[in-house]
């Protein structure tokens, strides 16, 4: 196979640095050559000799011999523009585009349907992890009831830090600045908007389901406090920044949000950048799936594994249905942080100084606020 990555980041020097270092292994693996055709970037980049260097991508898209572009440009403009060409020129397409997968995965998935090629996309989601082809393949016996967990490893990493640390959330935010750790958007990141585009793809595939990506409800972790992390501790619990999808009985709810899940959990104690998904289906009961969701040869392993899947010819099918809503979950317990003390059906109360701290039964979160009456108080989804 002739290959065109287009795109030269992080993850692009990675890929290709793993396809040169691992071709004679791989090449024996499948039966079949594989050539780094071209590099594409508009940066100034030195490429191991025998890769063509160019900084037009239709020079690599219009060559017949390329079969399988990766594009590792990010964004959802000229990535898409570069995607449909190339699914249009007949060509296999690899990619990380978690966001583009994401918002326009139905137009790209038809694309690729028509010209009898294939669109992989396992590095959008957990980095490295494999996690999209077991939830749509290899667990295909279950009915798959919820996906959730931790998606986002910046913001993982700011929470870790600010509990380990005693740090509040912007000295936190400014170390994790400082390492390279935040997507040059943060609000993408700290907004839970990125762990909202993995949440869906991961949903998608689940329950074989295109999902309005609008409707998703993101809420970041710039309200978290450590006095709400110290507080949280005391009963028994983490903070942690929870995607979460789950078959309700007419539609699909998901949303992402911070979460006190308890500290006997495992999905609490994955900490760092580190990022976690917990499938629970009907057979497998429940499975977890570990390990670290971004850095270079991380999520280049995941592109070489799509890469050399393409050898296989066969066409992935991406006909999903569009017959379900998707709303956020409000059905849950919740802690609440009140100045005063309320009038509310709880689980557990604990009152630190002048403040009252309670974990309520599980309760629809309209009602809640509707009880809480104006107080200003702090609300998070606990984690049952
Ligand atoms: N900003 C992303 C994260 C990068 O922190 O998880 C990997 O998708």
């Amino acid at each position: 196979m002739k290959i065109g990555v287009i795109g030269l980041g992080t993850v692009g020097f990675g890929v290709v640095d793993i396809l040169t270092k691992e071709k004679d292994r791989l090449e024996k693996e499948i039966g079949e050559e594989v050539i780094i055709k071209y590099g594409c970037s508009l940066e100034d980049v030195t490429l191991p000799k025998g890769i063509i260097y160019t900084t037009d991508f239709n020079d690599v898209i219009n060559d017949d011999e390329v079969d399988v572009i990766v594009e590792l440009i990010g964004g959802t403009t000229i990535a898409k523009t570069i995607i449909l060409k190339a699914l249009e020129k007949g060509k296999h397409v690899v990619t990380a585009n978690k966001a583009l997968i994401a918002h326009d995965g139905k137009e790209i998935f038809e694309t690729a349907r028509k010209n009898y090629v294939n669109i992989f996309y396992e590095a959008a989601v957990g980095g490295g992890i494999p996690v999209v082809v077991p939830a749509k393949e290899n667990i295909i016996a279950n009915n798959i009831q919820k996906i959730e967990g931790i998606l986002n490893g910046t913001t993982n990493f700011i929470l870790t830090l600010m509990e380990k640390d005693n740090l509040d959330f912007e000295e936190a935010l400014t170390i994790a600045d400082g390492l390279g750790f935040v997507e040059a958007d943060a609000s993408l990141d700290l907004d839970g908007i990125d762990a909202a585009h993995k949440i869906s793809i991961l949903a998608m595939n689940a329950f074989h389901q295109f999902i309005d990506f609008d409707k998703i409800k993101c809420d970041g972790i710039r309200r978290v406090t450590k006095k709400d992390m110290d507080y949280a501790k005391k009963l028994g619990y983490r903070i942690k920044l929870i995607a979460q999808a789950k078959k309700l009985e007419n539609n699909i709810g998901i949303d992402v949000s911070p979460t006190l899940v308890s500290l006997k959990d495992m999905v609490a104690n994955v900490n760092e950048a580190y990022n976690v998904v917990e499938i629970t289906c009907d057979y497998l009961e429940n499975i977890l799936f570990y390990g670290k969701g971004a850095g270079r040869y991380v999520t280049a392993s995941a592109v070489v594994g799509d890469i050399i899947k393409t050898h296989q010819k066969e066409l992935w099918d991406h006909d999903y249905n569009q017959d379900m809503d998707i709303t956020p979950i409000t059905y849950s317990k919740y802690y609440v942080r009140s100045p005063k003390a309320l009038d509310i059906d709880y689980e557990t109360y604990f009152s630190f100084g002048k403040e009252h701290v309670y974990i309520t039964n599980e309760i629809e979160y309209q009602s809640l606020v509707d009880q809480l009456n104006n107080e200003e108080c702090q609300l998070f989804k606990v984690r049952d």
